[in-house]
């Protein structure tokens, strides 16, 4: 008896697919079958209106375009799918998916922005302010709809109740050119008769301190205001719609500083009990002014708000060198506390955070100029009272808690994970601690820098969403969890931007600190590979299609820069970022030229924009970009490549960008370079050697030309600078320099040391790809390849992931000489196995799972001759 199992559809890149922007989503599908190598001849889609595809003779299960008349706004819809077997199998109709759209058209939008009045208004980053009004019901309600956004970040209430669960909502984007709101179905937090809305409005991003080096406030603007419509649809089909306009009225709260960077101040004592509920007296607040707003900016979000995802206990309680009582979490998150205490009103509790200790106290120097510190003031009226923050967020493992009235007791204080809820999505395993912690330490930096934007780090006065970070990282990011939706509209910020500035900035979204937005090589080349990694990742071909005009635009920037020799060899450049060599006051003092790894970025950007105008069938482009790419390889070939395969620089990220970026000319030069890197890794005694740059490809490199001891021995590498240098020092995510902690436990004295920052953690996707074996080999995972590379003296490792065609999995187990390889496959996809035995044949399989196994023999338990190559082709 076989099963073919159809899951519900799902829309676009949503996992909740509600209040949605895309008014003709397009729909994807997997199956679960026990038919091995089972392929998809036919789909059928039905839409709840009655639409229906009939029999559509296709293979294709993602991304397959809406068949239907577009969503109107407020429409919802349903969607459901049956597909039919090569074999000759059909499934069942798929659960329905319902899908329902946002507002779709700016004249939508009949809220104006309510705002506080002058006189309430803080310094930026002082307190929050609640604004209210009251409505009444006309009849029984069939649903209501909160569209809602702020200029500052919001919390909501409906009659005393918080709507959804979003934390710093509206997050930060490019307030300038997208807003995003949210839709809230609201139905069952209204009542008969009275009713009452409220918010909650801090600073938050738009008009708080953002940036280093002292920061700016008012970025966006220096009021403050809410974007709110509620729409109720009653049982007899008349609506009522309450929005933010001048009806509304404000007052101070209990919040009364709130800043992302250093913290928030909450005196419970100023309360204002059933604020937020009818019947309140409001008629000592202030009227809000009504501000303007441009409708045209407000989009909804493409992926999940941030929201929070966990919550820690403390694994320790520890007294601090002057007596202080610090918790310790276990985990360097981000999120914030939440307490519980009891004591007399007035009563002030202290708490402060930081990511690691330095002689036993909070090291808060890495903070720079970001207090962390939040403070709650006691009502003190009978009973515990429970307070987390809801406007600020900090970068911790740590906290200090001062003023605590009477013992602590652990289980009151408990940290709050916070970050964007996005599913996870791969994992992996070996018979090593030290890499699994590794690998445990990767997925927590993401954890902690996807804050709604993909960010540097969580903790200090920085928090920016630069782009050379995630430009190294998406490969990693993209497997461990479903980021598609997060980065897409990240990606739309920095096309923006890229248009209004005339050039990629180097952090998005931008704000004019202390230098203009100028062109750098691999921060402002993440406009061509974010988007093209996430296509090989998602098979999203629509997302390349968004960004080609930013893609492009890059890369003509970049050529119009190098002249007419195609060398990019003057202007400021981050270059080979915190090159492990680099003094800790000068992280770009990178050993490789800068010009070389700009140049070496450049040829490859150019041929990705080749190849996607290619995909995108703009063929003058493609022939037009492939031209500039040869010819930018040619001219990195001239300057820096000696005819017999040196590089200019001697250094190791010379060498893994010619060797990853084919910039070599054939196999003599290429062996030859393969050669010298070997020897190079082996001199700095299989220490790292690379910054931001070469990090993600040093190890692909020793790989790709047959050094996999080398490999091994740079990755299971202990010693400083290496990845598992920070695990032996306790680390619990990634840190921003390979020796942000020094080996004798003090704090790297460079002014920018961070413990969350996920750049040099981009190894990860090697331990993925190579280790345990698991890639991609078309688009979206529709072909694997499973090619896994055993050694380092592991026993086994394995990968999983949902790709989106369901789970697929490598993973490798050997003994005695011998190695197990078993591979699942998810159906209607193939994959293409190649075994580490020698000769190694590539063997195509079909969905399902498959066992192998071949002769092994791990050089690290049985040390011989330095590579494996050798040993592998005899
Ligand atoms: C950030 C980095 C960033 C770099 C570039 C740092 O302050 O934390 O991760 O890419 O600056 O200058």
């Amino acid at each position: 008896m076989t099963s073919l199992h159809l899951h519900a559809p799902t829309f676009e890149h949503h996992q909740q697919p509600f209040g949605i922007g895309e008014p003709a989503p397009r729909l994807s599908w997997t199956v679960t079958s026990d038919v091995p190598g089972w392929r998809q001849q036919a789909y059928e889609i039905e839409l709840s209106d009655g639409t229906a595809t009939g029999r559509v003779e296709s293979g294709e299960s993602l991304l397959v375009p809406w068949p239907g008349t577009g969503l109107r706004s407020r429409e919802r819809r349903g969607a459901r799918v049956r597909v039919y077997g090569a074999d000759g199998s059909a499934s069942d109709w798929s659960p329905w998916s319902w899908a329902e759209a946002g507002l779709l058209d700016p004249a939508e939008w009949r809220a104006g922005a309510a705002g506080p009045p002058l006189d309430l208004l803080g310094v930026p980053d002082g307190p929050a302010l609640l604004l209210r009004r009251e409505f009444v019901l006309r009849g029984r309600v069939e649903r209501a709809r909160l569209y809602v956004t702020a200029h500052g970040t919001y919390e909501v209430e409906l009659n005393g109740r918080v709507v959804g669960d979003d934390v710093l909502a509206p997050g930060w984007s490019s307030y300038g050119h997208r807003l995003r709101y949210r839709t809230h179905d609201v139905t069952d937090l209204l009542r008969e008769g009275g009713n009452a809305i409220g918010a909650t409005l801090a600073d938050g991003w738009y008009r708080g301190r953002i940036g280093f080096m002292g920061g700016k406030t008012d970025i966006y603007g220096d009021r403050t205001a809410l974007i709110a419509q509620l729409e109720i649809t009653y049982a007899d089909g008349t609506i009522d719609t309450v929005v933010t306009d001048g009806a509304w009225r404000c007052a101070t709260g209990p919040v009364t500083g709130a800043s992302l960077y250093d913290g928030e101040k909450h005196d419970a004592r100023l309360l204002r009990r059933g604020w937020s509920e009818p019947g309140f007296d409001d008629t000592a607040w202030l009227p809000a002014d009504l501000l303007r707003h441009d409708p045209a900016r407000l989009v909804a979000p493409t992926g999940p708000p941030v929201r929070r995802v966990e919550t820690l206990s403390p694994v320790e309680v520890l007294t601090g060198p002057s007596g202080e009582t610090i918790v310790d979490f276990g985990q360097n998150i981000s999120g914030r506390l939440r307490i519980r205490v009891q004591g007399p009103a007035g009563h002030t509790v202290t708490l402060r955070h930081a990511e690691v200790l330095e002689g036993g106290a909070l090291a808060v120097r890495p903070l720079r100029d970001a207090a962390a510190l939040d403070q709650y003031t006691l009502r003190g009226d009978a009973g515990p009272e429970e307070w987390e923050p809801r406007f600020t967020m900090h970068g911790f493992r740590y906290a200090q808690v001062d003023d605590w009235p009477g013992e602590l007791d652990p289980a009151d204080v408990q940290a709050v994970v916070c970050h964007t809820d996005m599913r996870p999505v791969g994992a992996f395993d070996c018979s090593d601690p030290l890499l699994n912690r590794l690998h445990d330490n990767v997925a927590w930096s993401m954890r902690g820098n996807f804050v709604d934007l993909p960010t540097d780090c969580p903790q200090r006065d920085e928090r920016l969403g630069w782009t050379g970070d995630i430009q190294v990282f998406a490969p990693t990011a993209a497997f461990l969890y479903d980021c598609t939706g997060p980065l897409a509209s990240w990606l739309a910020d920095l096309a923006a931007e890229q248009a209004e500035l005339g050039t990629v900035p180097p952090y998005v979204p931008w704000v004019s600190l202390l230098f203009p937005p100028a062109p750098a090589a691999a921060w402002g080349d993440a406009a061509v590979i974010v988007p093209w990694v996430l296509y090989q990742r998602s098979g999203d071909l629509g997302l390349l299609r968004a960004q080609y005009p930013s893609m492009a635009a890059w890369v003509d920037q970049v050529a119009g820069l190098t002249g007419g020799n195609h060398l990019w060899d003057e202007g400021f450049q981050f270059g080979d970022w915190l090159d492990p060599a680099a003094p800790p006051d000068d992280p770009g003092k990178a050993r490789t030229d800068h010009a070389l790894v700009a140049t070496a970025y450049h040829a490859w950007t150019a041929r990705i924009v080749a190849d996607t105008a290619a995909l995108l069938g703009r063929s003058s482009d493609a022939e037009h970009y492939t031209a500039l790419a040869t010819e930018v390889r040619e001219a990195f070939r001239r300057e820096f490549v000696t005819p017999s395969g040196r590089l200019a620089c001697d250094t190791q990220t010379a060498y893994a960008l010619a060797v990853c970026l084919d910039l070599l000319d054939g196999p003599e030069q290429r062996e030859r370079a393969g050669r010298r890197l070997v020897q190079l890794v082996a001199a700095d005694d299989h220490r790292i050697g690379t910054g931001f740059v070469g990090t993600p490809l040093v190890c692909d490199a020793l790989c790709s030309v047959g050094a996999y001891d080398t490999a091994y021995a740079l990755l299971m590498q202990r010693n400083c600078p290496s990845w598992l240098y920070p695990v032996t020092m306790g680390a619990t995510t990634i840190w921003e320099r390979w020796d942000s902690m020094l080996p004798d436990g003090t704090v790297n004295p460079g002014e920018m040391t961070s413990f969350n920052h996920y750049a040099l953690g981009a190894v990860a996707d090697f331990l993925h790809r190579t280790v345990a074996g698991l890639a991609p080999a078309a688009p979206g995972y529709r072909e694997l390849l499973v090619r896994p590379w055993p050694g380092g003296g592991l026993t086994r490792a394995s990968a999983a992931l949902e790709t989106p065609f369901g789970r697929a999995e490598a993973g490798w187990e050997r003994a005695g000489g011998r190695l197990e390889l078993r591979v699942v496959v998810p159906p209607n996809t193939t994959a293409t196995v190649h075994l580490p035995s020698a000769p190694s044949r590539p063997i195509a399989v079909g969905s399902g799972e498959h066992v192998f196994t071949c002769a092994f023999r791990d050089p690290a338990d049985d040390p011989g001759p330095a590579d494996r190559a050798a040993i592998m082709e005899i």
